[in-house]
């Protein structure tokens, strides 16, 4: 017998506030219920931080990704931090990811859709409610939009104000973001030449410099026939889309609006949402709230997902079966990918539902090392996840549609290893993340690159 509620049914009911008639995790508890209420009202006035057509114009890109005809790069910090908020911090990481997109444009002749992890990326889930230090217990740091990271009783109060710098940090991400994929900074030509520094530098010199010779050559040839930056807008200017984990509800709901030109609810907080591995319960808040946006939304798919979990999380988050819809990030674990993904992905194919598959090889592969439990990721396993991936595509016969990570445009120490063999004694020098370690900006491109191999080799075997 088929369990699943029928879609109609699990259409009725949602209202931008019926998520609080589910039970609720990784919440954080105001102690001043009537400045949380008047916090929330305030924000449900300000302006939308992102517009309906943009978020459908993104849905359409991802439902070309689920079909194997753009790949998909979301990426930024683990956790945006209100102390880092500065133009500098943006441009590297914005333009880290521009340079990954025109290595994977590359390498899989495909169309890269670009998402930051970014303009808005400020909670967190917490493995646990309280962090002890020296014997001292105090409530878990959450992300710069709940609470504080310093370890004081005072910095770990959950303040609604903190809410208010949240969306004016988001704005002010969003604008610089906006004029630099428009205003000429995304110019292909520069980027490019941001590459050929990384190759030159790099250790693996040889290995990149063929690649990065042929984009120089196609560029070259490009312009040749006409389509130079100042006749071709696809060269000058690029499409570029923010996202985050949809964590905190209160904020959500308050920047939720109603599309007039299509009658529908969007969450317009960001372009793109997405559900955490530790929120994914089919009747919890999360989920019941992501239902009702018509936003393209996305869910972590960790290594105790069950296929017949995962169906009928779908069922409820995409009813409608509706391209671009609905992003799965596997995030299992380099141990783990092999023996857990297959079964997902035969079971989503068998049902015939329209997801786009992306691999977040970060969050399955963190580490603690040393006395202080430093947390760290081996750049080989990240690698390896990667490659478990498309092998598990390649086998079942399904579509590798993308990739998320965390990187950041800084010259950071958190991850160990990659072409410059970070070593875990070199991971005190700059380790600067509020929450998980990022990949820096030579790993992030480093990874790129190797995508981008994967990538053509795949194709030339689809297509001989
Ligand atoms: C994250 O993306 O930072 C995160 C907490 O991921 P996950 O939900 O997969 O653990
Ligand atoms: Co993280």
């Amino acid at each position: 017998m088929d369990t699943r509620t029928p879609a109609n049914l699990l259409n009725s009911g949602w209202t931008p506030d019926s998520w609080r008639d589910c039970p609720i995790r990784q919440v954080p508890s105001y102690p001043d219920e009537a400045k949380l209420a008047s916090m929330e009202s305030r924000l449900s006035r300000f302006p939308p931080l992102v517009f309906a057509g943009e978020a459908r114009r993104l849905k359409e890109a991802l439902a070309r990704a689920a079909e194997g005809k753009a790949f998909v790069l979301q990426g930024g910090d683990c956790a945006e931090s209100f102390g880092d908020f500065t133009a500098n911090v943006i441009r590297d990481t914005f333009r880290v990811l521009l340079q990954m997109a025109v290595v994977l444009t590359f390498g899989g002749s495909v169309p890269v859709v670009k998402l930051g992890r970014m303009a808005g990326q400020f909670a967190k889930p917490r493995s646990s409610d309280t962090e002890t230090v020296g014997g001292l217990t105090l409530p878990s740091y959450r992300g710069d939009i709940i609470n504080g990271p310093d370890f004081s009783a005072e910095a770990r109060i959950p303040d609604p104000a903190r809410m208010e710098f949240g969306y004016f940090q988001s704005a002010g991400t969003l604008n610089l973001l906006r004029a630099f994929a428009s205003g000429g900074y995304a110019d292909l030509h520069e980027v490019h030449r941001w590459n050929l520094d990384f190759v030159e530098r790099s250790p693996l010199v040889d290995r990149y410099r063929d690649l990065s010779a042929r984009i120089e050559e196609t560029l070259a040839f490009m312009a040749a026939c006409g389509l130079t930056s100042a006749s071709a807008a696809q060269i000058r200017e690029t499409d570029f889309y923010t996202s985050h984990e949809a964590l905190l509800l209160p904020y959500e709901q308050a920047l939720t609006r109603l599309d007039s030109t299509s009658g529908d609810f969007y969450a317009c907080s960001a372009h793109f949402l997405w559900i955490g591995d530790r929120t994914r319960q089919l009747d919890g808040a999360h989920v019941e709230f992501l239902r009702g946006v018509k936003n393209p939304i996305g869910m972590k798919v960790g290594p105790s997902s069950e296929p017949d979990d995962l169906l009928r999380l779908i069922d409820r988050l995409d009813p409608e079966n509706e391209p671009g819809r609905l992003t799965l990030i596997a995030r299992m674990g380099v141990d783990k990918v092999g023996d857990k993904l297959p079964a997902l992905l035969r079971a989503v194919k068998r049902e015939g539902r329209n997801v786009v598959w992306l691999c977040d090889p970060m969050h399955g592969n963190t580490i603690s090392i040393g006395e202080q439990k430093i947390k760290t990721r081996r750049f080989d396993s990240i690698i390896g996840e990667l490659r478990a991936f498309f092998d598990a595509h390649a086998a079942e016969g399904t579509i590798a549609g993308g990739t998320h990570v965390e990187m950041t445009g800084q010259d950071v120490t958190e991850c160990v290893g990659g072409a410059r063999g970070l070593s875990e004694t070199d991971l005190g020098a700059r380790y600067e993340t509020f929450c998980d370690p990022r990949l820096n900006a030579e790993q992030s491109l480093e990874l790129a690159f190797l995508i981008a191999e994967e990538l053509k080799i795949r194709r030339a075997r689809t297509y001989p």
